[in-house]
């Protein structure tokens, strides 16, 4: 197969993560006979410094040229404690979004049995969580009208949805709950609002066409409290931008590490895959952050290829490494190595997966030589 990915590295630790994805990339492609085209461009600080802007004309034609993105992080500190700023890092990341119709933000959320002590919740309550957010991206109170009025001291921003953009994420809720615990909830306010009962009435419809899909509801201060006394009862969530945004970094802290979470934002025509964890600007060029969360973002670009095979050994890897108590430092592993190294071992052992097979002393062997 042949692909052109275009690669937007950001700040922080991006650029890094980025370094040991693309090895990953490599290494699949090496072994399983494909080729990948990188064209890299500028994306959020970085690129206000290049350019003066956080997305350029030149990055986002080379996204939309481009069969898939990988993006690592944006942000700097000089923004964040400046919210007046008028040129954001963000800025870029939004308007990526909706420029490229990218919809649908998809964040699994996995635990790793030899992880659960991280999590801040009980491990009998976090054993076997596997539950997928599923947030709109382009619509909702993010990108509706808005306006402040100096005078009167007057702020405000409007929330508003289509049934098309419901729609559209509803099937691909569905969809994704098929293949999975056949259960999608809704969570909203429509005892509030007038938009979560369009997504109500929009989403039931829909669920006529899936019958074999439990289907329930459930307003968003609930679910806060929800996930983190039952995080197991939740297979598919699915919900607007906003409670989305806040639900899946409640979320995202439950496996223990943000470290190790990928996610998916789709689009009609390309995709864009990128750790769920921020630009962290104090460990950038340290070589200590853990590059596994933006390793199995790359799990999920090949699985929008339908390189099921090639997806499906990234994340054996992944796991296997994580069963042997190897990571970076902040897994508090058994032993520790360094964000390059373990880039260099998940590509090592892809390329060599085959000679192993996967078996456990084999495994051993492959990290032995490379230690
Ligand atoms: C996210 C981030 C973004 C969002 C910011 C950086 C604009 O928090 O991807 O969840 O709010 O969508
Ligand atoms: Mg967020």
């Amino acid at each position: 197969m042949r692909k052109k990915i275009a690669v937007l590295p950001g700040d922080g630790i991006g650029p890094e993560v980025i370094e040991q994805a693309l090895k990953v990339m490599d290494a699949v492609a090496d072994r399983y006979d494909h080729f990948f085209e990188y064209c890299y461009a500028d994306v959020g600080a970085v690129a206000i410094e290049k350019h003066g802007d956080p997305l350029p004309d030149f990055t986002l034609e080379t996204c939309v040229n481009s069969d898939a993105i990988l993006f690592g992080a944006i942000g700097h500190p000089k923004y964040d404690n400046d919210p007046n700023a008028k040129v954001r890092p963000e800025q870029g990341l939004l308007k990526l979004r909706k420029e490229l119709g990218l919809y649908a933000n998809l964040r699994p959320v996995t635990t790793y049995p030899k992880l659960l002590h991280l999590s801040p919740l009980k491990e009998e309550k976090v054993k076997d969580v596997d539950l997928l957010i599923l947030r709109e991206l382009t619509g909702g109170i993010y990108f509706g009208t808005k306006g402040k009025d100096e005078k009167a001291g007057t702020a405000f921003d409007t929330c508003e949805y289509s049934v098309a953009e419901i729609e559209r994420i509803t099937k691909l809720a569905f969809e994704s709950a098929a293949n999975r615990k056949k259960k999608v909830t809704l969570v909203d306010k429509a005892n509030v609002l007038e938009t979560s009962r369009l997504w109500r009435d929009t989403v039931r419809k829909i669920a006529k066409n899936y019958p074999e899909i439990e289907l329930d509801f459930m307003y968003v201060d609930n679910a806060a409290m929800q996930l983190i006394q039952y995080p197991k009862n939740f297979d598919v969530i699915l919900t607007s931008n906003m409670f989305g945004d806040i639900l899946s970094d409640e979320a995202s802290v439950i496996a223990g590490s943000m470290g190790l979470l990928p996610s998916a934002s789709i689009g009609a025509k390309t995709s864009l895959f990128e750790p769920i964890h921020g630009s962290f600007p104090q460990a950038a060029g340290e070589d200590i952050a853990n590059p596994m969360a933006t390793i199995l973002s790359v799990a999920m670009l090949l699985e929008s290829f339908e390189l099921l095979q090639e997806a499906r050994v990234v994340r054996t890897v992944v796991k296997k490494l994580l069963e042997k108590g190897i990571g970076t430092p902040e897994l508090k592993p058994k032993i520790t190595y360094s964000c390059s190294q373990v880039g260099d071992m998940i590509a090592y052992m892809i390329s060599e997966s085959e000679k192993f097979s996967m078996k456990e002393e084999k495994m051993n062997d492959g990290i032995s030589t490379i230690i």
